[in-house]
């Protein structure tokens, strides 16, 4: 969930700005990027050093010193999400009006996604009615408000206001991220390249690497869906995820058209072959029997085929192109695909093997959006949350019962 995340940390000045340290060092820990912003009260109480150590990159501490010409603008395009943590009476009240009078309240106001704050202050500050009202303001703009709680304070104060722990924060920021957005569903998702056999040795193959796939059904397991992942690469070791380990089209046809009739979505990212072999060598072809004849037949196209399907699952499907990705509007159409995900592989960040990925998504209707070059982790979040739209906007075949866990079988 947090794995590939984009997370601004950004740290005002309270005593507590020392557990930010280890709120960095955790999302770090998570697999999150963390860029953090410091205010200028917040580096009387951390160095903005030991922020640079655990983030790998230099906090941002002010808009005409930052090296970057709009670094709010930038961070707030940037972020999955923004953590203000502490966030002090005075940032609170900044965000609560909107004034934009430093880095940490201009970037918030920036930002269009999830912003979380753990606030920390005096039990007086606290209870005051103007931290009060500003905390009404901001819960109503959608802002989480994690803690605080009550406990030992600054100068020796005992009393609600201290800020929640790094855990807390970390488990309130997977929520809103989306944990739990996927509960109950079924998930079916194709991975990796194909394998088809030329003789017991060799095989005609391609260059995916199944990691677009695994980042899809790792996120989906963490939003709670119950995943069933039919791949030929590595699958990525994860308790939540069923794999069903195949070699060719025709086992990777037959796993993924058992389990889609009861499936809510079906994300076929598999590079899956288009010809194999008609009649593969029972013993392995010898150089020396001279150039083998190799007769070519079309796999079954398994995308198309769960579209056909009685009982058919919400279909994604991925392409990848060597080129302009106008043909995946064409193939989207032919597949009966509800998305279709394509990529340049020609392009820098998104071919095989890499761990990011540049995406235009198209719909049924023939439109398509363009997505930056994200981590696959985040495409795949965004997926997801596009996914989750789409299901919301289609007409529901039915109720159907919510799925546990121990009802997979
Ligand atoms: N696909 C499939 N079965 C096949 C081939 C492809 O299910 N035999 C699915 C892929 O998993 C992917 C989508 O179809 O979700 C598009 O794959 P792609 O290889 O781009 O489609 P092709 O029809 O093979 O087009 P091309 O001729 O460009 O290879």
């Amino acid at each position: 969930m947090l794995a590939g995340r984009r997370i601004v940390l950004a740290v005002s000045g309270g005593v507590a700005a020392f557990k930010s340290a280890y709120l960095a060092r955790r999302l770090v820990e998570a697999g999150a990027e963390v860029r953090a912003i410091m205010t200028r009260s917040a580096q009387e109480f951390l160095g903005p050093q030991t922020l640079a150590a655990i983030t790998g990159s230099h906090p941002h501490v002010d808009f005409f010193e930052d090296p970057d010409v709009s670094p709010h603008t930038d961070l707030a395009r940037w972020a999955d999400a923004i953590v203000v943590a502490p966030a002090t009476a005075a940032t609170l009240s900044r965000l609560a009006t909107g004034l934009s009078d430093d880095l940490v309240s201009g970037t918030v106001l920036a930002f269009t996604g999830p912003v979380l704050v753990a606030p920390a202050m005096h039990t007086e500050m606290w209870e005051h009615p103007a931290t009060r009202r500003n905390i009404e303001v901001l819960a109503g703009d959608g802002i989480v408000v994690v803690g605080p709680v009550s406990g030992s304070l600054a100068g020796g104060d005992e009393g609600p206001g201290r800020m929640v722990e790094p855990e807390e924060i970390v488990e309130a920021l997977r929520e809103a991220l989306g944990s739990g957005t996927l509960e109950g569903w079924l998930v079916v998702v194709s991975a990796g390249g194909t394998r088809e056999a030329i003789d017991p040795v060799r095989f005609i193959g391609n260059r995916s690497s199944g990691k677009m796939g695994n980042a899809i059904a790792v996120e989906a397991a963490e939003r709670g869906a119950l995943v069933t992942l039919v791949t030929s690469a590595e699958p990525p070791d994860h308790a939540g995820i069923e794999v069903v380990q195949v070699e060719s089209a025709a086992e990777m046809a037959a796993a993924v058209w058992e389990r889609a009739p009861g499936a809510d979505v079906a994300v076929l990212t598999a590079a899956v072959a288009d010809f194999r072999p008609k009649n593969p060598s029972a013993a392995k072809l010898r150089r020396a029997e001279g150039l083998p004849e190799l007769e070519l037949e079309p796999t079954p196209d398994i995308l198309s085929g769960v579209a056909e399907l009685e009982r058919r699952p919400c279909r994604v499907g991925f392409a990848a192109e060597a080129g302009p990705a106008a043909e995946a509007a064409i193939k989207a159409k032919s597949k009966g695909a509800d998305l279709l995900f394509a990529n340049d592989i020609t392009a820098p960040g998104s071919g095989f093997g890499v761990d990011t990925n540049a995406v235009t998504v198209f719909t049924a209707d023939g439109s398509s959006e363009e997505w930056p070059l994200m981590p696959k982790r985040a495409v795949a979040a965004a997926l997801w949350d596009r996914i989750i739209e789409l299901r919301a906007a289609m007409p529901q075949p039915g109720a159907r019962p919510r799925r546990r866990r121990q009802d997979r079988s």
